[in-house]
C-alpha cells in the first residue's frame, strides 16, 4: 500500500498564510511514502515565489514530484515566455521538467502540460507521449501507472470543458500509454472519476491546496492509498477561514474491464 499526498495549485504571492503551517504540520502528520505537486507552484513565476516554493517543497515530506502548471511561465516578460519560459522553474527544481519517480507497486510519471504559446490552456505533447508511453512500458506489469498532469482532458466538476487543447486525442493517449491514474488541478475544483471512452483511466484532481484563488469556497487536497488494484482518495477540506477536516473518501477497485467506484470507505 502506497500512500500519496495529492497537493496541486499552491500559488505562491497568492498563499492564504493561515493555511500554509496547517497543511505542512498536517503532512507530517499523514506520513506519507510520497508527495505529489500537479502544477502551479507560484500565482506569477517570480523569482521570490519559486524561493518560497521550494522552501515549502522542502518541508514536505518526501520524496516530492513536481510538474509545471500555466502560472509556473513568466505572463507579462513575453520575451522570456517564448524564449525559456521554464527557466524560473528550472533554476528552482532542476531541469527536469517531467520526473520519473518508481516505487514498489508503482510508477509515477510527471507530464508538462504547460503551453507558454497560449494563455492558460494545456496540450500534451509527442516530446511527452514518447515519454511517458516509454517509462509504462518499462514498469513491471503489475506497477500502477500514474502520469501527474497540470491540466486534465476532462471536463471540470462542474462541466466546464476540458482546458486543453485536443482533449480527446490526450485522452486516448493516455489511456493507449497504459496510464491507470490521472492526478491533476488546474481548476481549483476537486474531482474524481473516469471518462466514459477510457474506462482504464482514473482521474483524481484536486482544487487548490492553499492559495486565496478559490472557485468553490473551499482549499483541499488528498491523502490517496493505492493497492494492488485498488484506490481509496481521502479528501480535506478547508473552508474559508477555517482549518483543514477530513471530507467524503472514495474507493476505486481496478477491474479487467476498467475501473468500478465503490461504496464510501469505512
Ligand atoms: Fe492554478
Amino acid at each position: 500500500m502506497i500512500r500519496l499526498l495529492h497537493l496541486s495549485d499552491v500559488h505562491f504571492g497568492a498563499v492564504d498564510d493561515r493555511l500554509l503551517p496547517l497543511l505542512l504540520a498536517l503532512a507530517r502528520d499523514l506520513r506519507p511514502d510520497v508527495t505529489v505537486i500537479s502544477g502551479d507552484l507560484t500565482q506569477r513565476a517570480r523569482p521570490g515565489q519559486f524561493a518560497a516554493a521550494r522552501a515549502f517543497v522542502d518541508r514536505l515530506p518526501g520524496p516530492v514530484l513536481v510538474v509545471p502548471g500555466n502560472h509556473d511561465m513568466p505572463l507579462g516578460n513575453l520575451g522570456l515566455r517564448l524564449l525559456a519560459p521554464f527557466a524560473n522553474y528550472r533554476s528552482t527544481f532542476g531541469r527536469e521538467l517531467e520526473p520519473t519517480l518508481t516505487l514498489p507497486g508503482a510508477v509515477i510519471q510527471g507530464v508538462n502540460t504547460a503551453n507558454p504559446l497560449v494563455w492558460k490552456s494545456g496540450h500534451l505533447t509527442r516530446h511527452s507521449t514518447d515519454r511517458l508511453t516509454a517509462t509504462f512500458a518499462a514498469a513491471p506489469r503489475e506497477a500502477m501507472r500514474i502520469a501527474v498532469l497540470h491540466h486534465a482532458p476532462v471536463p471540470a466538476a462542474d462541466g466546464t470543458p476540458a482546458d486543453m487543447a485536443d482533449a480527446d486525442a490526450a485522452l486516448g493517449t493516455l489511456a493507449r500509454a497504459g496510464t491507470d491514474i490521472v492526478l491533476s488541478g488546474h481548476t481549483h475544483m476537486p474531482h474524481t472519476g473516469f471518462a466514459e471512452t477510457a474506462a482504464g483511466v482514473l482521474f483524481l484532481q484536486v482544487g487548490t491546496a492553499i492559495s486565496t484563488r478559490l472557485k468553490t469556497g473551499t482549499n483541499d487536497f488528498a491523502l490517496i492509498e493505492i493497492g494492488a488494484d485498488s484506490v481509496t482518495r481521502h479528501a480535506w477540506l478547508a473552508r474559508q477561514g477555517e482549518a483543514f477536516v477530513p471530507s467524503a473518501s472514495a474507493r476505486f477497485l481496478r477491474t479487467s474491464t476498467g475501473w468500478r467506484g465503490l461504496p464510501e470507505a469505512v
